[in-house]
Parts: structure tokens; C-alpha cells; sequence
């Protein structure tokens, strides 16, 4: 009540008498706020300047009736909330007018001679909803402000590469560098604690974070250095950042060195055969008649969907005369006779900060290039346990994490088919292999038993 008596109440009557008798009334219930209009063009003139919070509206007016008020404040939308307390009287057409008023939109009727209980209980209800509903106008357009304010995106540039980030406000550099290929260093996967993810600031600086004030020198902070996950974007942000892409990362390692005598047993080999063209006589499937031509060992060969796909083009290309390339007792393709190419796999050795990538030659187990780069997943820590930390319990990092080993993965593909002039179909197998946890991180498959006792891991042997 003490604020509802604050509010401004609006009285709309021709008659003198019955304004001042209403002002009365609720003047002596506490109500301060209270003005008078003799029309309803003069009541609609006073809402232009200031909006009340009540309108008492007679509903015999000269000129425009209250239901015509009461529409234009209806269609109105800076008068289309206000609570409307319709005055009737006993009119010729009272059912016809009580319709229109309705149709009009008012909150509330009261009956002319107005009982002082009555009407007083009719204003303090419609007041007090309006009272609420302001609340909820408010509270919802603060939210919605705020809801703005967190959308609201601005430009984060990272330098020397000049490369340009639309982010969201209020995201740390770390967070917004994530799934870019700016790598940033970093033990304890942005959680300030490990002090290594490094950048420059160079516009104007902010205060700097607790942590980063313990995990850096004074003389860093002097110079802009701040950590990158415990610095939020507010503004646009332009900062400077050593490492700029995983490109940088790629190198070549060893590729002559000392190599022990030892025996090759290729994983594939490649065998020249001459298969009947199919006739009436013979009109077994191309399959089976390359499986009646090689040696009884094949004689339950399997094949590759792939290599189905392209076997009656490729067959009658070479004329039924070619290679049938095999592997583990599958024919992977057939090609021609004087095909050089098209016989290579890949290795992938799956360390927990390199990852190495070697194209082979399959046919005489001789490495033809080999690659390597920094294992992404470093940012989330530089051990194994660390990174199992950050995916405990967040089904999606264990995802992320995966998805970073194979885009890894990818990149060195890219990078060692490219050095040798290979098309992507030239690959026939690709072998990764590394410890127990990247493994898992590898198959997607959790880790985390591997991190607690009794330290046992889902899987231990290979799967293909
Ligand atoms: S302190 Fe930022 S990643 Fe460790």
C-alpha cells in the first residue's frame, strides 16, 4: 500500500461534483498522485505528457465516450497497459454500452452512485497489478539488456599474423582461440594455474587478474604480458602472440639414418594375373574368376567396397591382364601392370606432445617421407593425467580432445600426400598406434580408469 498510494490515478468525469467526490475518497485512503480531466480528448491530451498509473474513466462523457477513450488507449502502445476503471450509470442502452466497453478493452466496471468500499478495493486491485506488471517490465527488459551486453561481439587480432576474431564479449583470449589454429602453451587447460598461455596486450590494458599477478614477473606485467585464460575481451583486443599456427610446426625428422639388416614382409603385395574375359562358358563374377586365377591361398579372397566400386572399369581398362593388389587377404585394387604408384600406407605414431606421420611405400616397406607436429591436445595438458582431468565427468571434451587428434592427423595426411604428389585413394591402409591413453583419446573411448586406482583402461590391444 505504501507504494500503491505514490501512484498516479487519472479521473475522468464531466461532473465536477462526482471528480472532487471521487478525489475525496481516495484522497483520504493515502492517495497523493490524483488529477482530473472534464473529457475524454482532454484526458487523452494530459496521457501525451505524462502517463498515469490508473485511469477512472466515466463512461458518459461529452464528445468521445469512455469506451472511445479507452480504445485509443488500447491501440496506443505507450497507454496500452494502463488499467482502465470504467464508471457506468443507469443509460438508456446499458447492455450495448456495457458491450462496446468491453470490446474496448477496460480492466474493471463500477456502478454509479459509487459505494466508497467498493470502489476503493477496485483501485487498490487494478493498482496493484499494475504495479507488478511494471516490476515485470522492468526485470524483463534488464534481462534483455543483459542478454544484449553478452551477445554483443567484438574483434580480437592477434599479431604478428594480423589474423582477425569476431568474439563474444566477455570470452578469455583463451577461450576464443580454442579451435583456431593459433596454438597457445599451457599445462593446466586455461585454468591459471600453470602461468605458460603468454600474450602480449597491446591496446590499453585492464587490471590484471589474482592469478596472473602471482604466476608472472613484475617486469612482464610492465611490459603487457598477461595470461591468455585469464583474460576476458570487453573491448576490441589486439594482442601479440609468438606461436601463430600449427604450420610453423611441421618439420621433417630423421630419414636416413642407421637401418639393422632385417627381412621385409610387406603388408601388401601386389600380384600380376591374367583373368578370362567373361563369356557364356564362363560367366562366373569378375571375383571369383580373379580368385581361380591366383594362387589356392586366395581362394576365399575378400574385397573393399571401394575396390568393387571402380573393379569392372579398371578390369576392362587393362583388359582383364593387371595388378591385383592384396592385403591381409583382401583385394584392396586392381590396376594396371605398369602402375607405379598407388601402393602406400600411412603410419601414425601417437605421442602425447608429437605426433609423427610416415607415408610407406607398401610394397617395399620403404618410409617415402615422414612428418611430424606438436600434438594439439597440449594445450589441455602436457601429460596424459592432465589431460584426463579435463575430461572427466565432460563427455564433450573427451570429443573435442578426439577431434583435435584427428584434425592433427589429417594435417600431416595432407602435407605427406602432397610432398609426394599422391592422390588421397593411393592410401591403402593407415596404422596408428601410441600409449594406452592416446589410444583411447584416439578411439574416443574414456581414459579415466586409467587415472584412478586400480589404473585399468578399457582396452589394451589393437582393433582395426
Ligand atoms: S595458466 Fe593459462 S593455461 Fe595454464
Amino acid at each position: 500500500m505504501k507504494n500503491l498510494v505514490r501512484m498516479k490515478i487519472l479521473i475522468v468525469d464531466d461532473d465536477p461534483v462526482v471528480k472532487e467526490l471521487i478525489k475525496n475518497m481516495l484522497a483520504k485512503d493515502g492517495y497523493r498522485n490524483i488529477q482530473t480531466a472534464g473529457s475524454g480528448e482532454e484526458a487523452l491530451k494530459m496521457m501525451q505528457k505524462a502517463l498515469p498509473d490508473l485511469v477512472v474513466l466515466d463512461i458518459q462523457l461529452p464528445g468521445m465516450k469512455g469506451y472511445d477513450v479507452s480504445q485509443k488507449m488500447r491501440a496506443n502502445k505507450s497507454t496500452a497497459d494502463i488499467p482502465i476503471l470504467m464508471m457506468t450509470g443507469e443509460v438508456l442502452d446499458a447492455d450495448k454500452e456495457l458491450e462496446k466497453s468491453f470490446r474496448s478493452g477496460v480492466t474493471d466496471f463500477i456502478t454509479k452512485p459509487i459505494k466508497k468500499i467498493e470502489f476503493t478495493a477496485r483501485v487498490k486491485a487494478a493498482l496493484t497489478i499494475k504495479r507488478n506488471y511494471n516490476l515485470m517490465k522492468k526485470e524483463l527488459n534488464k534481462r534483455k539488456l543483459s542478454k544484449k551486453i553478452i551477445k554483443k561481439k567484438v574483434w580480437l587480432n592477434v599479431l604478428p599474423g594480423d589474423i582477425w576474431i569476431k568474439v563474444q564479449r566477455g570470452k578469455t583470449v583463451w577461450n576464443a582461440l580454442q579451435n583456431t589454429e593459433i596454438e597457445l602453451d599451457g599445462d593446466c587447460g586455461g585454468l591459471g594455474k600453470c602461468g605458460k598461455c603468454k600474450i602480449r596486450v597491446i591496446t590499453p590494458l585492464g587490471r590484471p587478474s589474482k592469478e596472473t599477478l602471482e604466476l608472472l614477473e613484475p617486469k612482464e606485467l610492465e611490459q603487457g604480458v598477461r595470461l591468455a585464460c585469464r583474460t576476458k575481451i570487453l573491448k576490441n583486443l589486439a594482442i601479440y602472440t609468438e606461436e601463430l599456427n600449427g604450420e610453423t610446426e611441421f618439420f621433417q625428422i630423421l630419414k636416413h639414418g642407421h637401418m639393422p639388416p632385417v627381412e621385409l614382409d610387406p603388408l601388401v603385395e601386389r600380384r600380376l594375373v591374367t583373368i578370362p574375359p567373361p563369356s557364356l562358358e564362363n560367366s562366373l563374377s569378375d571375383v571369383h574368376r580373379i580368385r581361380d586365377e591366383l594362387s589356392p591361398e586366395f581362394q576365399d579372397l575378400k574385397t573393399t567396397y571401394r575396390c568393387l566400386s571402380n573393379l569392372y572399369k579398371n578390369l576392362r581398362t587393362t583388359n582383364f591382364d593387371g595388378a591385383a593388389v592384396i592385403h591381409n587377404n583382401c583385394l584392396l585394387e586392381w590396376q594396371s601392370r605398369e602402375s607405379i604408384g598407388g601402393v602406400f600406407g600411412l603410419i601414425f605414431d601417437l605421442g602425447t606432445s608429437t605426433l609423427v606421420g610416415k607415408l610407406v611405400n607398401l610394397l617395399e616397406g620403404q618410409e617415402v617421407a615422414v612428418i611430424s607436429r606438436f600434438n594439439s591436445q597440449r594445450k589441455y595438458g602436457s601429460d596424459v593425467i592432465s589431460r584426463i582431468q579435463y575430461i572427466k565427468g565432460h563427455p564433450k571434451h573427451l570429443v573435442h580432445l578426439q577431434k583435435l587428434l584427428v584434425s592433427d592427423l589429417n594435417l600431416i595426411t595432407k602435407r605427406l600426400v602432397e610432398s609426394f604428389k599422391l592422390k588421397l585413394k593411393d592410401i591403402m591402409v593407415a596404422v596408428a598406434a601410441g600409449n594406452t591413453t592416446m589410444q583411447h583419446f584416439m578411439l574416443s573411448l574414456d581414459p579415466s580408469g586409467i587415472a584412478e586406482a586400480p589404473f585399468t583402461p578399457l582396452i589394451t590391444e589393437g582393433m582395426t
